[in-house]
């Protein structure tokens, strides 16, 4: 298959093109490295340093190559940042995802991967959460991603472009080798911030222990990010195979607080990790767990990796990045 992957230098799409990097696929990656690496671009892949948002580059890139598919990760993804500068969230996520969808269409892709997130679902009704469950979102990062769904929606009616839309949760762990990982700047999530704390080389806080979960903390669902992979290239098998569109969880369907990652992480660091509670944030619900019913239905997918896999990959990065 030929694969546009937008966002490819980043923490997930550079696990994703490793993952379809195997010699069946032809993948050209275009990211601007705003939050990505260059090194995390295996040396076979085509790359081009580009924005979402240039359109006449877009346009010729896709006109030249006959791509099966685009899979799109790039957008900026940090709920925080997204409230104290949504215009950002709007240019980057909104308008450039808009140029990206417009180009591809008008260049006949039929196929399109999209990454979405459980946060479009703000403060969940139900535990677990399954995607008939109507999305309030409560930030602006939420907001326009699904913003980013509805359009695709209406490019799917007007072009026959058709889309899965994939909602993860908390998505950790790295690569099994070690030779890509997360390096975020600044880091937003919980497992690397507890393995840095691990390591000396980051103070920890936990957001708020008076939660009504049993240890007082939020409890979230992490799935490891080469499962996620592993989804990415089963919806392109259902693109592939059916003229529809979905909008689909991925998650592991289970779900563990803040302290149970932190005892899990402390078992695996092989020490005491030191912490601070800290106010709640703003906006953080207790508990956010994914019904996966739909993705193992669909997809025929299902998290094979556990919460041990994922802390033990995310630690054998964190000791030794290379990004
Ligand atoms: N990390 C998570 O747990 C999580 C959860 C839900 C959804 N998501 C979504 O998954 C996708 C990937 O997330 P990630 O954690 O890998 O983020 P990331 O920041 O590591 O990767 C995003 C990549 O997109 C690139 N990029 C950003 N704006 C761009 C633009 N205008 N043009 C070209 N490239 C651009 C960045 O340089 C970076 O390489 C995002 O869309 C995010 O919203 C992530």
């Amino acid at each position: 298959m030929k694969i546009l992957v937008t966002g490819g230098a980043g923490y997930i799409g550079s696990h994703f093109v490793k993952f379809m990097n195997n010699g069946d696929n032809e993948i050209t990656v275009i990211d601007n490295l705003s939050r990505g690496y260059k090194q995390a671009i295996p040396k076979n892949v085509k790359f081009f340093h580009i924005g979402i948002e240039e359109y006449d580059k877009l346009i010729s890139i896709l006109q030249n190559n006959n791509f099966d598919v685009v899979v799109h990760f790039a957008a900026y993804a940090y709920v925080g940042e997204s409230v104290e500068k949504p215009d950002i969230y709007y240019e980057n996520n909104v308008i450039g995802s808009y140029k990206l969808i417009k180009a591809a269409a008008v260049s006949g892709i039929k196929k399109f991967v999209f990454s979405s997130t459980c946060s479009v679902y703000g403060n969940p009704v139900n535990i677990p959460i399954s995607e008939e469950q109507y999305p309030i979102p409560i930030n602006p990062y939420a907001k326009s991603k699904l913003i980013i769904e509805s359009m695709l929606k209406d490019f799917e009616s007007s072009h026959g472009m058709n889309y899965i839309s994939l909602r993860y949760f908390n998505a950790a762990g790295c690569d099994f080798e070690g030779s890509i990982g997360e390096s975020h700047n600044p880091e937003p999530h919980l497992i690397p911030n507890v393995l840095l704390a691990s390591l000396g080389k980051k103070k920890l806080y936990i957001y708020g222990n008076d939660y009504p979960t049993p240890d007082g903390t939020c409890i979230r669902d992490y799935v490891h990010v080469v499962d996620l992979s592993e989804a990415h290239y089963k919806a392109i098998k259902l693109l592939n195979k059916e003229n529809k569109s979905y909008i689909i969880n991925l998650g592991s369907g289970r779900g563990y607080s803040n302290l149970e990652i932190l005892r899990v992480s402390e078992e695996i660091a092989k020490t005491r990790i030191p912490f601070t509670f800290s106010e709640r944030r703003k906006g953080d619900p207790a508990i956010l767990i994914a019904d996966i019913k739909k993705a193992a239905e669909l997809l025929n997918w299902k998290p094979k990796y556990n919460l041990y896999d994922i802390i033990t990959t995310a630690y054998l990065w964190l000791k030794n990045p290379k990004y």
